[in-house]
């Protein structure tokens, strides 16, 4: 039994998630924006789960989540999977807060990264991101492309002592996919639930699609831009991924 924190946990895939986990005994972590999102959770706490609030948005609700994590027990695995499509919280909650999360947790082993096949069409312009979410800075691909290096490069900063992985889970009808998705929900969120809970799993630094490995864009692969890309961002937050 792990103890996993699925961010994004009151809607879609994060839902469904955070659902499978509890049902297979695990203890869940479950998380909403703000008081209201999260009573949509109660029955999620009802059957166990511990519940955080935090609006991934704003850097200090992040950082304040995180802080309360480490207070109480020890984390040992996150999905981070909270995600937006448009406006000027792409890049702070896709992107920044699963980097708060990854460098800030001191006890999780295993890291999973919401990505997206419309990464390929990203392009990692660091120099001209706003990380603070003052003004719509990157779009979501550029989001996904940033958090899929992301995934790949603290899979190879902390490997073998971390696993660290990113996950497609299609397009598939959620607020976010839409009605008109036309990928299979449940192959949707049994990569993520898989890559947490199978004890005998040690790949890491790996895309994946509906159970498979693939290979996500070339410059996600690139030592060099991940560096870049964790570079800037400890210059952005000012705190720095530490080693594992
Ligand atoms: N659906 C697809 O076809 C698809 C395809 C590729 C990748 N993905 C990725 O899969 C992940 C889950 O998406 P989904 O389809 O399940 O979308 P969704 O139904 O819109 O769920 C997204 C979740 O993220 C939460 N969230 C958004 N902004 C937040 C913020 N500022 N603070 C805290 N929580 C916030 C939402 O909270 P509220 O419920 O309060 O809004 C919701 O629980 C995302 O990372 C998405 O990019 C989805």
């Amino acid at each position: 039994m792990a103890r996993i924190l699925v961010t994004g946990s009151a809607d879609g895939l994060g839902r469904a998630t955070a659902d499978t986990l509890l049902a297979q005994g695990h203890d869940v972590i479950v998380h909403a924006r703000n008081a209201d999102r999260a009573k949509t959770l109660i029955d999620f706490v009802d059957r166990g789960a511990a519940l955080i609030i935090a609006d991934l948005s704003k850097r200090r609700e992040a950082l304040d989540a995180v802080h309360g994590l480490n207070d109480v027990e020890a984390v040992d695995a996150v999905i981070h999977n909270a995600g937006v499509y448009s406006g000027a919280a792409v890049i702070p909650v896709n992107v920044v807060a699963p980097y708060l999360f990854t460098a800030l947790l001191r006890t999780p082993t295993r890291h999973v990264y919401l990505s997206s096949g419309m990464h390929r069409g990203g392009h990692a312009d660091l120099g001209r991101l706003d990380w603070d979410g003052e003004r719509p800075s990157g779009s979501y691909s550029d989001s996904k492309l940033l958090v899929t290096t992301l995934a790949l490069g603290v899979a190879r900063r902390w490997a073998p002592a971390v696993l660290a992985n990113a996950v497609d889970p299609g397009w598939v009808p959620t607020k976010m996919g839409g009605a008109g998705a036309t990928d299979d929900f449940d192959l949707g969120h049994q990569t993520q639930e898989r890559l947490v809970t199978d004890q005998g799993l040690t790949v890491t630094g790996g895309y994946w699609f509906h159970g498979q490995q693939q290979q996500p864009h070339p410059s996600s692969q690139d030592p060099k831009v991940q560096d870049q890309l964790l570079a800037a961002l400890a210059g952005a937050t000012g705190i720095e991924l530490p080693r594992r």
